[in-house]
This record gives C-alpha cells, structure tokens and sequence, in this order.
C-alpha cells in the first residue's frame, strides 16, 4: 500500500467503522445526519473525545486573519446549520467551527431526496438549499455560548445584498469570524456575487457595519484547472481581497448533475476533491500572498492531506464529508498524526509546514 494507504487504515476507527457507521449508513443520509446530531447533545460522550484531541497542545496553534486558534482542523459550514451543538462539535477535537449557513428568514431547503451518499469513492452529493431557522432564532443561540464564541464562524448567505447585510448585523459582533458564502450551487441566484461589481460592492456594505471587528473570509466556488473558469474564480480572488476580505475559504462543494436528487443536481464533496483542493489552495497563495489568509476546504480526511494544504499555503483547513466517513474521533486522530508528523520532520510550530515536504511514513 501506499503511505496515504496506510495512513488512512489507522485512522479508521473500528468501533465507528464496524458499528456505528453500518447502522448510520442503513438509514437515509439526511435521517442518519439527524441521529448523529441528536447524540451529539449528550455532552459527557464528547468531551471524552477531546481529552484525546491534543487541543492545548501549542504547537498545533493556527492563526486564521489574526484569530489564534487552538488546531487547524475546522468543521465546515453545513453540517450544524441551526447551530444547535457548536459546543460539542468543539469538543471531539476541531480547532474551530462554522455553523450555518445562516439566512435572514427561515427556510424550508430543497424537496427530497436531497442528500446521498457515494460510499464507493467516500463522497456525499447534496441538495439541501439552505434549510435552516433564519437569523434571529440562530443569534439567540451563540449569544449563550461564552468564550467557545472565540473559536466559532458563522456562514451567511442571501440573494440580496440587504439581507445579507441583516445577517451580518446580527451575528458579527457575537462571534470570532464572519464566512460569507457566495458558493453553495443549490440556491439559485447565489451566482449574481460571481459577478465581480456585485461581490465587491457586497464586501464593501460588509466591512462597513460598524462595531463589528470579527474577520471576514468569502467562501469560494471551485474551479477546475480550465482556463475560464480558473479566470474568473481568480478574478473573484482579487476582487474579495481588494474589498477588504480577511480571508478566503476554498472552496464549497462541485457542482454536478444527479438523478438521485430530487432537484437533479447538487453538490459533491468528499475525498474525491482533495487534489483539486491542493491545486486551488497553491494558486490563490500565490495570488494573495500575506493579504488574506486561505483556509482549505474539499476532501481533506487525514493528517497528511491537512500537511499538505499547509505546505501549499493554507492557514488552516474545514472537512465535512470525511467525518461521516471516519466519525467523530476525526479531529482528535489528526491532531494526534499532525504532532507525531511534525516530530518528524523536526517542526516546532505549525506555520512552519508552509513549504515543507510531506515527512515519510514510519512504523
Ligand atoms: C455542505 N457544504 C456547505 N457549505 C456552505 O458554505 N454552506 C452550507 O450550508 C453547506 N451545506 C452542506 C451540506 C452538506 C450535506 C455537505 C456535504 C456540504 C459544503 C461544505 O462546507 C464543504 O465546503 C464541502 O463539503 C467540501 O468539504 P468536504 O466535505 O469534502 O470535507
């Protein structure tokens, strides 16, 4: 096998992988994906997680945009849309999380079947469209959430501008980071921000909300090595650094066509995405330099694909589908495999991986 092979053979937990994982995966995705939510208000359960998780541990600090954090390893937006168990979630291991994506009024989402499985390549395709409780319900919540907030981003999103801008008026000043999402390929009319006049004007209304000092990222769509689509994903790049983004998070699902859905398309995730993610991450570090941080999202599932996104560039990284795969001692194992990397390779702190080869695999 090879050390990619063997890396992600130990970080298959058997009693997720033979137990748990069989009786989630006999269920409906969306159902399975309810279950896993409710177990995570058992809160004792998760904390047994995270003193495994190494958090604490300073030489896994990460900094996104000036927030010190305690791992690189994010959840990503999507999977706590309501921001129902960010504390939890906190606790299995994650350095930080993104609940949402939130919208100003509540909303229903897509009809379903709107969310499956490829378990084949240990990928997901969903349609969701933003089902969630809209922003006020959702404020409520993180108000309550004491320090955890400093580790907490929220993705908003809307199709217009004002709405947007509510959101952001609600939620900046309770959180550690604002992620703005102008990638989701299941809410039609997201796609007006890809156009560069209308996402600068966006950031812009953003950053000037007054006492709001969280840091922004804007949440990219993927793009391909073909060169439209590279342009004018580069282009929106330029233009959400220039209008004051903080940051970038590359990049949201992709885009594809499925008969399985109801809706016939939606968006893919999964481990499927990693080099894509690799080649995206190289090239908006090189664009943006020290100007934005770039925080890797799409595929990562075990510590040698968080090494190399921060060799590559990235501040930090998000995973999503990897943990539905893998279960919740996820964060925990790759904090654990990250340390036991870097002792290798003779690294001190994490901002060092920048630029540095993936150290060989020894047992
Ligand atoms: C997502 N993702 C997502 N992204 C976002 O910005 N807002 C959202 O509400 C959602 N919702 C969502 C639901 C489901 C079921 C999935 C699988 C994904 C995208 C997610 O945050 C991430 O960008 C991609 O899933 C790629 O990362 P992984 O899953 O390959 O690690």
């Amino acid at each position: 096998p090879t050390s990619a092979d063997q890396s992600s053979f130990k970080f298959n937990n058997p009693v997720y992988k033979q137990l748990t994982r069989p009786i989630l995966f006999s269920m409906d995705a969306e159902r399975a994906h309810a279950m896993s939510e409710y177990a995570l208000h058992i809160p004792l359960l998760w904390k047994a997680f995270g003193a495994r998780s190494k958090i604490g541990d300073p030489r896994l600090r990460a900094d996104i945009a000036g927030l010190s954090l305690p791992s690189p390893i994010g959840l990503a937006a999507g999977y706590d849309k309501n921001c129902k168990n960010l504390s939890a979630i906190l606790d299995l291991g994650f350095g930080f999380v993104t609940g949402g994506t939130v919208t100003l009024s509540a909303r229903p989402g897509n009809p379903k079947p709107r969310m499956i499985r490829r378990i084949e390549n240990k990928a997901l395709i969903n349609s969701l469209g933003f089902p969630g409780e809209g922003v006020q319900r959702i404020t409520g919540r993180i108000k309550h959430m004491g320090n955890r907030r400093g580790r907490i981003f929220i993705s908003i999103s809307g199709t217009i501008e004002d709405n947007i801008v509510e959101c952001h008026r609600n939620l900046a000043q309770h959180v550690a980071g604002i992620e703005l999402n102008i990638s989701s390929p299941n809410t039609a009319g997201l796609q007006v921000f890809h156009d560069p006049a209308r996402l600068r004007n966006l950031v812009e209304l953003l950053r000037e909300n007054q006492g709001a000092t969280a840091p922004l990222l804007v949440k990219l769509p993927p793009w391909t090595a073909d060169s439209d689509n590279r342009r004018q994903s580069l282009a929106l790049i330029e233009t959400a650094v220039s209008a004051g983004a903080d940051g970038l998070v590359v990049a949201n699902t992709m885009p594809v066509e499925c008969a399985d859905l109801a809706v016939g398309k939606g968006g893919f995730s999964g481990a499927p995405l990693l080099e894509n993610t690799v080649r995206m991450t190289a090239e908006t570090c090189a664009l943006v330099g020290k100007d934005a941080a770039v925080v890797s999202c799409g595929g990562v599932s075990n510590a040698e694909d968080v090494w190399r996104l921060l060799s590559a560039g990235a501040s930090a990284i998000q995973l999503y589908t990897a943990m539905v795969y893998e279960g919740p001692g996820l964060p925990g194992r790759i904090n654990r495999e990250l340390l036991k990397m870097m002792n290798r390779a003779g690294i001190k702190q994490l901002s060092e991986i920048a630029g540095a080869p993936l150290p060989s695999i020894t047992h």
